[in-house]
């Protein structure tokens, strides 16, 4: 085999064994690159005569073009087995079924609520709703909440930036700021009845919302949701608030073992003040009571807060704790489940 074919042959098995792109233009380079075999035969000839260049310069030639061949088969070779390699990689059956996206539903609480609404709806109860950071005077000071009650402390309430030193702000502890802002509202808006000595329309509303406090159990969580109910008139007595209560109970659980309790209490924005516990005769929350709402006739230093006269406009106020309605309407046991966003408790509801 005389020396050029010998490098061929050598080229053609580098280019075989290069596994990669970048091995194989290595390679390349060995041969017909600047300081290649091929090259420096070409710089070899400079010493021969015209006639000798001529057929030397032809054989290189032709071993040149036979190197150069075998790299562009080898090229291609490597860019197929590259594009088989990544459909490969990438290969996507598209006789698989397909993922469907679920359809969403509303949180039970949420459910709760438009219930209620609907409810109070029929009932002639507009629906408001108050800021969830309050000002210290309409969470505290216009429900007649004294500097010192307890309510106020570090251990119930967040506090947050912003107000007074004296009368920060904070996130309201409960729905019943919302009393006080929608009868203010209304008694502007009827501001020339009444003093006209006119009667006003009455105030018959419910504020569902968030409400914050510093407590975390089974049935206590530090967000959770209440809803406040008002209703202030001129013969708005106890007796309604049961009638309304009850009727409400009965019209949202829709069953007939339901048993409701008005327990004597205290509030300071209600006088007198019962809490409302539930009880049912049977399903798994059965002889257990549970506390719902607070509720009592509107304080009069509350109704004068509102800008009306306690001695012409009365009634009652709740807070009922939405949370606590939706475990029992679905029997759960621990009011914590509602905000773990675990989809398979969730999903239970749609
Ligand atoms: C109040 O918040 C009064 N504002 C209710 C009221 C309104 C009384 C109007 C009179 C007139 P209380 O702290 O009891 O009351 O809360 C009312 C209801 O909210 C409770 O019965 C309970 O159902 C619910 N609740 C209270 N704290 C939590 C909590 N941390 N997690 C879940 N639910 C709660
Ligand atoms: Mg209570």
């Amino acid at each position: 085999m005389n020396e050029l074919d010998a490098i061929v042959d050598s080229a053609k098995t580098s280019f075989v064994e290069a596994a990669t792109p970048v091995d194989l233009e290595n390679a390349k380079a060995r041969f017909l690159g600047k300081a290649g075999r091929i090259t420096e035969l070409m710089k070899g000839m400079a010493a021969l005569s015209v006639e000798e260049k001529k057929s030397r310069g032809a054989a290189i030639n032709v071993a040149k073009q036979a190197i150069e061949a075998a790299l562009n088969e080898r090229r291609q070779a490597l860019a197929e087995a590259e594009l088989q390699a990544q459909l490969q990689a990438e290969a996507l059956d598209v006789t698989l079924p397909g993922r469907a996206r679920g359809n969403g539903g509303l949180h039970p609480v949420s459910l709760t609520m438009e219930r209620i609404e609907a409810i109070f709806g029929s009932m002639g109860f507009e629906v408001a709703q108050g800021p969830e950071i309050e000002a210290d005077w309409f969470n505290f000071t216009a429900l007649n909440t004294p500097e010192d009650h307890p309510a106020r402390s570090m251990h119930d309430t967040f506090y947050v930036e912003g107000g007074s030193e004296k009368a920060p702000n904070l996130l309201r502890t409960h729905t019943s700021p919302v009393q006080v802002r929608h009868a203010l509202q209304h008694v502007k808006q009827h501001r020339a009845l009444i003093e006209a000595g006119l009667p006003m329309p009455e105030i018959r509303v419910i504020c569902p919302g968030r409400t914050y406090r510093v407590d975390s159990d089974a049935t206590h969580s530090p967000m959770f949701h209440q809803c406040e109910g008002l209703w202030i008139g001129e013969n708005v007595s106890f007796k309604d608030l049961k009638f309304v209560f009850t009727d409400l109970c009965r019209t949202f659980f829709e069953r007939d073992d339901l048993v409701l309790r008005f327990r004597p209490s205290f509030f300071p924005f209600t006088e007198p003040s019962a809490e409302i516990d539930i009880q049912f005769q049977s399903g798994p929350l059965a002889g257990r009571w549970l506390e719902v709402a607070g509720s009592g006739q509107v304080h009069p230093n509350v109704v004068r807060n509102m800008g009306l006269d306690p001695e012409k406009h009365i009634g009652f106020a709740f807070g009922m704790g939405l949370d606590r309605f939706t475990m029992l309407r679905y029997g759960v046991n621990d009011l914590r489940l509602f905000f773990d966003g675990d989809i398979r408790f969730l999903s239970q509801f749609r």
